[in-house]
Formats: structure tokens, C-alpha cells, sequence
């Protein structure tokens, strides 16, 4: 699978975005090491804390069905009927993100038109993992 087709299958995620409360759509799409993908929306509830980023939905599918190789992730937010041009993943998420990949783990963000690769590294340096444990 091409890094356009992964941002790709992050923007067909936002469709099931359940954002009643943000009307902000996120999509996740990750791949694994043995290209298997596993999308990810993002749930939100009345109680705001209780939502999951789109991220966090598309690692805990992943992981609860057995996966731990990770390859990268794309993420494409924006308004609901809007792509916005850049999406960050949020400090939650970049955290669970740490716990299970490398420092250089690719992180795609921007649209399926216009994307930049990050490492995990760049987003999240000086990170707490299980090494400093
Ligand atoms: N959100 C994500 O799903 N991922 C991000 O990277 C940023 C924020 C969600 C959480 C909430 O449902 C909405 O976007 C507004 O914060």
C-alpha cells in the first residue's frame, strides 16, 4: 500500500466519525509490518472525556486482535464536509502511539493531495516509554 493510499483510507475513516459535539471528523488508517490496515474514527460521548481520538480507535482494534508490528499511520481531520490541510495527532494519542512503536515510526498527516512524513520522534521527543521504566 502507497503512503497516498494510506492517507486515503484515513480520509474514507472520517465518514464514520461520530462527532455530535465537535462536528470535527477524524480519520486514522494504520498499517502493520505484514500490511494489514486497521481504520479509526473518532467516538465522542456527552461526557467529553470518555471520547477516543481516531488514532487511539485504529491502535486499540489493531492491538486487541493480536497486532504489535507497526509500519505507520495516516491521519486526516478537518470540519465535518471539510479536509482540513493539517491534522496533529493530540498528546494522548502520541503517547499510546509511543508505547507500542519506535522512535522513527512514520506518522502521515495533511491530505491525501498534500502530506508530510514525520517520525514519532519529531512529535513526541524526550518521551516517558516502558526503557525508562
Ligand atoms: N481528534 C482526533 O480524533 N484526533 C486528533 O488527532 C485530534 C482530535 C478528535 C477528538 C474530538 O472528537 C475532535 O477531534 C475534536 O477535538
Amino acid at each position: 500500500m502507497t503512503e497516498r493510499e494510506l492517507m486515503q483510507a484515513a480520509q474514507d475513516a472520517r465518514q464514520y466519525s461520530y462527532s455530535p459535539y465537535s462536528n470535527f471528523c477524524v480519520g486514522a488508517a494504520l498499517l502493520t509490518k505484514s500490511g494489514k490496515l486497521y481504520t479509526g474514527c473518532n467516538v465522542e460521548n456527552a461526557g467529553y472525556s470518555a471520547t477516543n481520538c481516531a488514532e487511539r480507535t485504529a491502535f486499540f482494534k489493531a492491538v486487541s486482535e493480536g497486532e504489535r508490528e507497526f509500519e505507520a499511520i495516516a491521519i486526516v481531520g478537518g470540519r465535518r464536509g471539510e479536509t482540513a490541510p493539517f491534522t496533529a495527532p493530540c498528546g494522548v494519542c502520541r503517547q499510546v502511539i509511543a508505547e507500542f512503536c519506535p522512535k522513527n515510526f512514520k506518522i502521515l498527516l495533511g491530505t491525501p493531495e498534500n502530506y508530510k512524513a514525520y517520525t514519532l520522534n519529531e512529535l513526541l521527543p524526550y518521551s516517558f516509554t516502558n526503557e525508562n521504566l
